[in-house]
């Protein structure tokens, strides 16, 4: 018998308000058409005046433990993947923590921007496989629009603000790949890359800071780099592309979700594609993807998912899942 994360409950949470591309022409040299056809993007949520990443987080994994019919005093561990946590210190996951009621067990904060979910979900899965926690919440969540430069437009049109949660349960499988839960993840970083994404302030510089991207060049490495972890997280567990039933990648661009599922060799039918409603949510993405794609009936128990990410690092990373 193999100890294994399997997924018990899936929720989501978006900011009330929704920005449509029109809007970014009332202020910048831009257009609805462009940010369409060279993202895919066609509006994105924003968080309100004085709503926190922690907020959205916390309303992401309300959802999520009501689908797993689960109280927040029995999730041992509790685990947000976001790069735009409310301050400094403490981490986001405590005060999630505190927000859903929770006074037991342990909360962290992951940061490895929009590959942060897949990170979040491999430590996830080892805490449980190896018997350090037996519930888990993960939860990606962002407010990108707080650190975006709104006056450059090969980026600020490009980001949304969102939430979304998994609740990870141990479970006995029998040790190969029918088992339901994480089957295999794969990580990677490569920090002579960190000039093509990064935000200009933090603590060295006592300022928040703004998103900067070298978008060319990220589209290149993502193009790359997507398909072959995804195939090395398949290859883990002796699968391939014709075994998937839904990739579900970070949600960044149509043009790299396309790229990619063809070098994968998946069909677009086979993909979960939400980019068009919530832009680039960096963490947020791919558990807001399984929600939707779960409450679209696009993703059914003991469906096999590969989902996949990159993002400033540059960091990037697959994980593969029997629903
Ligand atoms: O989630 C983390 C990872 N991030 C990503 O995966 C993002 C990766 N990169 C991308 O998605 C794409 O590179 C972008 C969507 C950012 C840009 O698309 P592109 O096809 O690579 O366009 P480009 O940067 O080559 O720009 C083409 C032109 C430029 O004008 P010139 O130099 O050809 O005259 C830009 O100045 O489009 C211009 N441009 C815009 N025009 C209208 C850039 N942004 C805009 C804009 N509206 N918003």
């Amino acid at each position: 018998m193999t100890r294994r994360a399997v997924v018990k409950g899936v929720g989501h949470y978006l900011p009330e308000r929704v920005v449509p591309n029109i809007e970014f022409e009332k202020t910048l040299d831009t257009s609805d058409e462009w940010i369409r056809a060279r993202s895919g993007i066609e509006r994105r949520h924003f968080a309100a005046e004085g709503q926190t990443t922690s907020e959205l987080a916390a309303n992401a994994a309300k959802a999520a433990l009501a689908m797993a019919d689960m109280d927040a005093a029995e999730v041992d561990a509790i685990i947000v993947a976001t790069s735009t946590a409310d301050l400094t210190f403490p981490s986001a996951a405590t005060m999630v923590q505190n927000a859903i009621g929770s006074t037991s067990g342990f909360a962290f904060d992951v940061q490895a921007v929009c590959a942060g979910f897949v990170y979040a979900l491999s430590t996830a899965n080892a805490l449980i496989v190896s018997g350090q926690a037996d519930r888990v919440l993960v939860i990606g969540a962002e407010t990108f629009s707080r650190i975006m430069d709104w006056t450059d437009r090969s980026t600020c049109v490009l980001f949304g603000d969102g939430a979304g949660a998994l609740v990870l349960q141990a479970e006995e499988g029998k040790g190969d790949s029918s088992d339901r839960g994480i089957l295999s993840t794969d990580l990677n970083s490569d920090g002579r890359f960190k000039d093509l994404l990064y935000v200009d302030g933090g603590v060295a510089t006592q300022t928040t800071g703004v998103l900067r991207m070298e978008g060319k060049e990220v589209f290149r490495h993502a193009v790359e780099k997507l398909a072959q972890t995804a195939h090395d997280a398949l290859a883990k567990v002796g699968l391939g592309a014709d075994d998937v039933d839904w990739v579900v990648p970070h949600q960044a661009n149509i043009r790299i979700i396309q790229s990619t599922a063809k070098k994968l060799g998946v069909g677009m039918d086979r993909v979960v594609v939400t980019v068009q409603d919530h832009g680039n949510t960096s963490a947020a993405s791919i558990p807001l993807a399984l929600s939707v794609g779960v409450a679209n009936g696009q993703i059914k128990q003991g469906d096999l998912l590969v989902t996949e990410a990159i993002g400033g690092g540059l960091a990037w990373g697959a994980v593969v899942i029997r629903w």
